[in-house]
């Protein structure tokens, strides 16, 4: 089966299921799967009930969709998403993004946890990506293009649409949330970074490091999407943080800043979607 195919058959199972049309996909990394249950919920759809759908195994990580409404927005949600350290290929890590796709959403708004690489960063802080380094990691476009969602060579001068990124960030000063902003460095995992690797990413231009998002971003813009995400700088990196880091460390981390997130999140939603319908991005 090609990814195509495959993209395909668990969309048709998706639709069996619900005829629901989001607006906006929005994707819960790390201890922040919480935001779901604060939705007003039309259907969940357990990954496990799509037949071939890629399942994620990670501590923290619910394996569902869940449809539903923040305030008035329809929205799908993914209550944990598919790592690439789980051993699964590139094509099937980014096939829930490009399925929340072919669902209607016409934005894709990720959130992950992450390492602080830049100094000015304190753990519990919120980063907004203005960009981010996928070299690390196997582009998800490797393969026959698929036709029918983009283009061979996608431009990617511009991931994080920046009328989306403007949005978020007066969202932000408007509900008093700090915000930094910066670049992402994405790597595989599931190791975290050694003091050398996060030095090299600082002097690359990385301001905050994961494992998750950038693929997802570049399969989301290769089929037209459009992009915006948050990440929650949950440890400073290895080297800067001067204790081991822990999976633990990182899930407490982010529990302690989910309402905030919470509600960055709801409101950004909320704003973007108007921005959306009445044609102001
Ligand atoms: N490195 C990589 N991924 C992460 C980190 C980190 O320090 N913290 C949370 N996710």
């Amino acid at each position: 089966m090609t990814p195509y195919e495959k993209l395909k058959k668990c969309y048709e199972c998706v639709r069996e299921k619900t005829d629901f049309v989001p607006q906006i996909a929005l994707v819960l990394g790390s201890g922040l799967g919480a935001f779901a249950d604060s939705m007003k919920k039309v259907c969940e759809i357990d990954y496990r009930e799509i037949e071939d759908f890629p399942i994620s195994t990670v501590e923290g990580h619910k394996g569902r969709f869940v449809f539903g409404y923040v305030d008035s927005v329809p929205v799908v949600c993914m209550q944990g998403r598919i790592h690439y350290y789980e051993g699964y290929d590139i094509s099937n890590v980014v096939l829930p993004a490009r399925l929340m796709g072919m669902m209607g959403a016409k934005v894709l708004f990720l959130t992950n946890a992450s390492g602080g690489i830049n100094k000015k960063f304190s753990a519990g802080d919120f980063m907004l990506l203005t960009d981010h380094i996928a070299t690390f990691v196997p582009n998800p476009l490797i393969g026959p293009n698929i036709d029918e969602l983009g283009t061979r060579f996608p431009d990617m001068s511009e991931v994080y649409d920046k009328k989306l990124v403007n949005i978020i960030k007066e969202t932000a000063k408007e509900n008093n949330i700090k915000l930094q902003e910066g670049v992402y460095a994405m790597l595989t995992g599931p190791s975290f970074e050694t003091p050398a690797e996060i030095r090299m990413l600082a002097k690359l231009g990385a301001d905050a490091v994961g494992m998750s998002t950038a693929v997802e971003a570049i399969a989301a813009r290769h089929a037209g999407m459009r992009v915006c995400a948050v990440s929650c700088v949950c440890n400073m990196a290895a080297g800067i943080n001067p204790t081991p880091l822990t999976h633990a460390e990182v899930q407490e981390a982010a529990d302690k800043a989910a309402p905030k997130f919470r509600k960055l999140i709801a409101r950004s939603i909320e704003e973007i979607s108007d921005a959306l319908l009445t044609g102001a991005v």
